[in-house]
């Protein structure tokens, strides 16, 4: 629980799983900064004025990943920062630099920047599991954990620059904590699934939408298994107030492959006729049903794959995605 008056920054707090974070903070007592691109634009704050407890709790703040003074404002008077911002483009991307690997590492750089300067005593980075594959050089006979990275040669060589952006920027957070001696916790995500609070889709529901629209994609190099929405913003919560929480943490409900995955969805769902994809999609992947132990030995109780994905389709009806 917060402590009496605690006041947090949630950088990205408009997205899928920054509304959902705010959302649980608010519920615990903080007085929580979100950040959006635009502060005009109610598709990004009406979902977020609506929370209970955001008429007197929750100050809205416009930032600009890369104008570091917009930074400043939306961090100063918090004890924490929870760093969500950061492009979510897996698609085609046409200028890898600007549309991806500056908002992204620079973007980083200027919100620890301004933790430090402003004296946040700890600052949550929201990584992903980007950051820890693909990475051809762990050992074959080893589940994959937090102590593996994601090969940069390989992303650069096969244009994974959503990859890169979160390798390069969650690299460039752990150096700036040991530079600078800033408390930086960090946690990775696999494919977050599980109800949408704002009217837009972001990425990872976008795939499930495809999915039950036929499309045959396999995601080999960006998928490591599900997990649930609320799992991912609980996980922020319990590594920003357990002091003993450091490092890295992997957020899955499992490691599993996308054909797992599809193949639980073409099982619940047989009226979207989906496409028979093969079972290993993810080569060599290791999978383990305790891949988050550390979060796991934080108190976490992760959301069976089969809840996440029924509780996904029913808010892409609700928002109207699907019939
Ligand atoms: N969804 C997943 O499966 C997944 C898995 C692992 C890690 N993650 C990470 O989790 C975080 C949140 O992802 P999400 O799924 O919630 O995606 P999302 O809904 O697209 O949220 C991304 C947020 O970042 C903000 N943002 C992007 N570029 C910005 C910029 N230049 N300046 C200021 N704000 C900017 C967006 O603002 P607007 O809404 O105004 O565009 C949005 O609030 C990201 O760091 C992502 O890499 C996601």
């Amino acid at each position: 629980m917060a402590k009496e008056g605690e006041a947090v920054c949630v950088t990205g707090g408009s997205g899928y799983i920054g509304s959902w974070l705010v959302r649980f903070l608010l519920e615990r007592g903080y007085t929580v900064h979100a950040t959006v691109k635009d502060l005009n634009d109610e598709k990004e704050t009406k979902h977020l004025e609506a929370l209970e407890g955001a008429n007197s709790l929750l100050r809205l703040f416009q930032i600009d990943l890369l104008d570091y003074d917009s930074i400043v404002a939306a961090v100063n008077g918090t004890a924490g920062v929870f760093h969500l911002a950061s492009p979510c483009i897996v698609d085609e991307v046409r200028d890898p630099e600007n549309e991806l690997l500056a908002p992204a590492i620079k973007g980083t750089n200027n919100v620890l920047t301004a933790a430090k300067e402003l004296g946040v005593r700890r600052v949550v980075v929201t990584s992903s599991i980007s950051a820890i594959t693909p990475s051809r050089y762990w050992p074959a006979d080893v589940v994959k954990n937090e102590d593996c990275w994601t090969d940069v040669e390989y992303c650069k060589h096969n244009k994974l620059w959503y990859s890169l952006s979160k390798t390069l920027a969650e690299k460039a957070a752990w150096e700036f904590a040991k530079e600078k001696g800033l408390d930086v916790v960090v946690v990775n995500p696999g494919a977050v699934m599980g109800p949408m609070l704002p009217p837009t889709i972001n990425a990872s529901m976008l795939m499930l939408l495809r999915l039950l629209q036929g499309c045959t994609d396999i995601y080999e190099d960006i998928f490591m298994g599900s997990v649930h929405v609320k799992d991912v913003a609980l996980a922020h919560i319990l590594v920003y107030e357990n002091t003993s929480a450091t490092g890295r943490h992997l957020c899955v409900e499992a490691i599993s492959h996308y054909g797992d995955f599809a193949a639980k969805v073409a099982e619940l769902y047989p009226e979207y006729n989906l496409p028979r994809l093969p079972k290993d999609t993810q080569p060599g992947l290791l999978r383990s049903k305790i891949a988050s132990k550390k979060l796991m030995d934080l108190g976490l109780q992760f959301i069976p794959m089969e809840q996440i994905i029924k509780e996904s389709v029913e808010s892409l009806k609700i928002k109207n995605f699907i019939s």
